[in-house]
């Protein structure tokens, strides 16, 4: 049951810091910080290609991974929806691997781009929230989220724990590679370990979302930019947004506004800034300048040095917790899903189960 929540929405939001915990400490010992993953029929340190398909909120998990994978572990990554990669004819070289990420382990096009990559020789590693799973089944390696049973539609602490261990295999390639340093590594483990409880710690405190979120239901569209790891978190948050309040929301890697979307910008058009103080930060900074000086309202989630520096030109800032960049991702979801519940609660839309989605997509 629902418990003490609304919505099963809002109580997989708050049991993700212990399915986050579930989830790091299966793959994760940090006594003497070593990572135990099930064997693998390929190598690490010769993989010559990692190739990640999913679909929806599964490939945004995708694409931060993407960037996890090439700055620790150094091995080129090449990403793309399901519904796409199954109808190209994509370059997969010997000895290659393919992992396809997907909550229920049943999406079909995501079934369907697997089958397509065993064909191409690709070892199929699979991570799923479900290990009786069909795509479960039909790969070479399974490595499991331990989210527990998801039962709303839109996806939340699946995602999450799928970011927990996508960082903690790419972390383990990395040691294999030998391609960062003992300190980076350590840090991000670190950090890692650290997050659930600063996530407990955001999740105490959920009424300051209300105000904004009233104004979010009141508008026709909205903007969520990011950066960098946070492009992917832009993109979950308007994907959020959009399914679970109906209101039009485009996710947009920032620096690309000036390219098209930034005609959207009107007077009072809230544009969410998800910008953690990072090496992308100033760029978004100017971003932000950009969305300011055309009358659009800035909503900025960032922690308390973002703050200081761009928090005068926004019309409302969100503190979060400080964590090392490369985690930031994870932690940023939570405002992004925040948002978007109360949204879609303040306009009472059918949040758990929202028109026309289903929880399992096993048709083309
Ligand atoms: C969005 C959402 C969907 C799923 C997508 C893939 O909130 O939940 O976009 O992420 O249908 O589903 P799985 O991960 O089961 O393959």
């Amino acid at each position: 049951g629902k418990g003490n929540y609304r919505h099963f929405m809002e109580k997989e939001i708050h049991e993700q810091p212990e399915v986050m915990g579930y989830t790091l400490f299966h793959y994760y010992r940090s006594a003497d910080r070593s990572i135990a993953l099930p064997d693998l029929p390929f190598d690490p340190a010769s993989l010559p290609k990692l190739t990640i398909v999913a679909a929806g909120t599964s490939f945004y998990a995708g694409m931060v991974a993407k960037y996890w994978f090439e700055t620790l572990a150094r091995i080129p990554v090449e990403i793309d929806i399901a519904s796409e990669f199954r109808y190209r004819n994509p370059v997969m070289p010997e000895g290659g691997a393919a992992l396809f990420i997907s909550q229920s382990g049943e999406s079909l096009d995501t079934l369907m781009a697997l089958r397509h990559a065993r064909d191409g020789g690709q070892h199929i590693v699979a991570l799923v929230n479900q290990p009786e799973s069909t795509i479960a089944r039909e790969s070479d390696v399974v490595l499991e989220t331990l989210a527990g049973p998801e039962i709303c539609v839109a996806s939340t602490k699946a995602f999450t724990t799928q970011l927990v261990a996508l960082l903690t295999l790419a972390v383990d390639f990395a040691r294999r590679r030998g391609s960062a340093s003992k300190e980076q590594l350590d840090a991000v483990m670190d950090s890692l370990v650290h997050l659930p409880a600063q996530i407990g710690e955001v999740l105490k405190e959920t009424e300051k979302w209300l105000p904004v979120s009233h104004e979010l239901s009141k508008v026709r569209d909205v903007l969520y930019l990011g950066r960098g790891l946070s492009y992917p978190i832009a993109m979950e948050g308007a994907l959020k947004l959009k399914e679970l309040s109906y209101i039009h929301a485009e996710g947009y890697a920032a620096g690309e506004m000036k390219h098209g979307p930034i005609a959207l910008l009107e007077e009072g058009v809230p544009v969410i800034m998800v910008a953690p103080m990072d090496p992308w930060f100033e760029k978004v900074a100017s971003n932000a300048m950009e969305v300011r000086a055309r009358g659009g309202r800035v909503i900025l989630l960032s922690d308390r040095s973002g703050i200081n520096r761009l928090g005068d030109l926004a019309t409302w800032s969100f503190e979060l917790p400080e964590c090392d960049p490369m985690v930031a991702p994870i932690l940023y979801t939570i405002p992004v899903q925040l948002l978007s519940y109360f949204t879609a609660a303040e306009k009472g839309t059918d949040v758990d189960q929202p028109r026309n989605l289903a929880k399992s997509v096993t048709v083309e």
